[in-house]
């Protein structure tokens, strides 16, 4: 495949809603981004991937949407956004939209019409199904945002399937005139300048069509849906029909929100013959919490088990493609304090994962305020919290038996609000964010953890970033888009270390994520970046590290 500009990006993510506020009202919005831009120009991003903005009730923050051609108010208008692409496309920067194609806003026309009237051909837009025999849902999954995945609709009698959140109904993607009208949003999209997409959820748009009951796998009955809902056999087609219908005559970058895809099938997804340009590889992100995303099911993983799933999810994609690579984004809480144990949730530590994750094989993406080394808010209840999946994990872990006290604790440390509250520009009023209340509480760390202070201080986890950024985007930009990986061995489960090479040239990226002083037999080179004023000190071929220290070197 011939150069396209995400060969060498980097891209960053915005959640708008926290990022910028221009007019004071205490949710960020399309104008405060605009006034922003020319940071992160400075930072060095290619792109940015902004969570949706669209006309939406806010249940689940905008991934509920009622108008998929429509700016929310809260967010501006039309005349904003057009305003954001034009200084975007000043600064070189692409902008990214995210869309949600699975499901939308219950408060959409389209559902509207169809609960107004079975008959419409607005009905077959969605999922609606008869009762069970006894006359309740058709059958047992469990939605992700927790309950029946399927809510009763009075007037009919019938029900309607919604895999989230029940004022988000699942569309109909058997239906080829919503397909379509699907196809047609991103046209108008891409015509008013966007340069690609993330695809949201989009894994879960084909389902079982016999619509089984599963094996029950809680307390309330109900099954995980998944097996009858994500990446189902047959979801090829709606995906190949989109790419070659939307995305590939006109070039268009996209990134898949594509859960659950199997090893084997990661070929289908990624390449440059797959139905996306690349997807998240997510295969690490909830190292925390053991496999079915329960919050309070801790997993106590260490170290050494982080550094073996980076290392494989890296080998997993080598034959293949890139994916995607990131560390955070808002469904997640902070890195430092779902990667690492307590007593490493420092800059130090910060800038060492941040060397670790850019120079990774794919496609680095950044979330605001990680480039801060933004940490967890230290929640002190739960009426805080605005996230649906966080009052849901809570009713969870209480279920599960733990006390209310530890249900608040166990969901602190997963709440997706973690990554919302605003990001802190300076240590004025408002952080910098909005002269007025910021929807979600400031972070305590406002006065020392902002943009400011640490643009002004050079050994800021900022100014590293910027950094690692321009590192990434010099003379070695293809060999860390697409160069090979080899992960170097070591006894101690803190140093991660590996060696990407193309076309003769090898570079070396190794980090001591621990407290100990570490060293290891590496091959020599020029330091090209180091976390330490005296980074690669040697003996020999013998490099010591100190804690936390990152290096990355061109081997001789
Ligand atoms: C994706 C989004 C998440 C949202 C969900 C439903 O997982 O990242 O924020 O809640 O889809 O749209």
């Amino acid at each position: 495949m011939s150069k396209q500009w995400w060969h060498n990006a980097v891209v960053y993510q915005i959640y708008p809603r926290s990022f910028m506020d221009a007019n004071g009202d205490g949710c960020g919005d399309l104008a405060g981004i605009t006034q922003r831009l020319d940071y992160l120009a400075g930072l060095g991003v290619d792109a940015v991937w902004i969570s949706p903005f669209f006309t939406s009730p806010m249940v689940d923050n905008g991934y509920d949407i009622s108008d998929y051609r429509g700016i929310d108010p809260r967010f501006g208008t039309l005349e904003d956004f057009d305003a954001l692409v034009a200084r975007a496309n000043q600064l070189n920067i692409k902008i990214l939209l995210d869309l949600v194609l699975n499901h939308s806003s219950d408060q959409h026309p389209w559902f509207k019409a169809a609960l107004a009237d079975p008959a419409s051909h607005y009905r077959d837009y969605y999922i609606f199904k008869k009762p069970a025999a006894n006359g309740g849902p058709p059958n047992n999954w469990r939605s992700i945002f927790g309950g029946s995945a399927w809510q009763l609709d009075d007037a009919s009698g019938e029900y309607y399937l919604h895999v989230f959140a029940k004022e988000q109904p699942d569309l109909n993607w058997e239906n080829p005139r919503l397909r379509q009208e699907l196809y047609d949003v991103v046209d108008w999209w891409l015509d008013r300048g966007v340069s690609g997409f993330r695809m949201d959820a989009i894994t879960y748009i084909k389902k079982d069509p016999s619509y089984p009951s599963l094996p029950p796998d809680g307390p309330d009955g109900l099954a995980d849906l998944s097996p009858g809902t994500q990446t189902r056999p047959g979801i090829g087609a709606f995906l190949t029909e989109m790419r070659d219908t939307v995305f590939g005559p006109r070039n268009v970058f996209t990134v898949a929100e594509a859960t659950g895809v199997p090893p084997q099938q990661l070929a289908d997804f990624i390449g440059d013959d797959g139905y996306f340009t690349t997807i998240f590889d997510f295969n690490y992100c909830d190292i925390d919490i053991q496999p079915g995303g329960i919050w309070h099911a801790r997993s106590g993983h260490t170290v050494g088990q982080l550094r073996q799933a980076v290392y494989e999810s890296q080998q997993a994609s080598l034959a293949v493609g890139q994916c995607a690579i990131m560390l955070e984004n808002h469904d997640l809480p902070r890195a430092l304090e779902r990667y690492l144990p307590a007593g490493l949730h420092t800059d130090a530590a910060a800038k060492a994962l941040g060397t670790v994750s850019m120079f990774l094989r794919g496609i680095p993406f950044l979330y605001q305020g990680q480039e801060l080394g933004a940490r967890n808010f230290p929640w002190e209840n739960m009426d805080q919290f605005d996230d649906v999946s966080t009052k849901d994990q809570y009713q969870r872990a209480l279920d599960a038996g733990h006390s209310s006290r530890r249900a608040f604790e166990l969901v602190c440390l997963r709440s997706r609000d973690n990554a919302r509250v605003p990001m802190l520009w300076h240590d004025g009023p408002g952080g910098g964010f909005t002269t007025g209340r910021p929807w979600l509480p400031l972070h305590p760390d406002a006065p020392a953890r902002n943009v400011k202070n640490q643009e002004q201080d050079p050994t800021s986890v900022l100014n590293y970033y910027k950094k690692l950024l321009a590192l990434h985007r010099g003379e070695y930009c293809a060999l860390f888009y697409s160069g090979g990986f080899e992960a170097c061995p070591h006894k101690d489960e803190g140093v991660f270390a590996y060696l990407r090479t193309a076309g003769g040239t090898t570079i070396l990226v190794v980090a001591n994520i621990s407290l100990q002083q570490a060293e290891g037999v590496f091959p020599q080179g020029k330091v090209l970046l180091g976390t330490h004023r005296q980074t690669g000190m040697r003996t020999g071929n013998t490099l010591a590290l100190c804690p936390m220290e990152a290096v990355v070197l061109r081997c001789e």
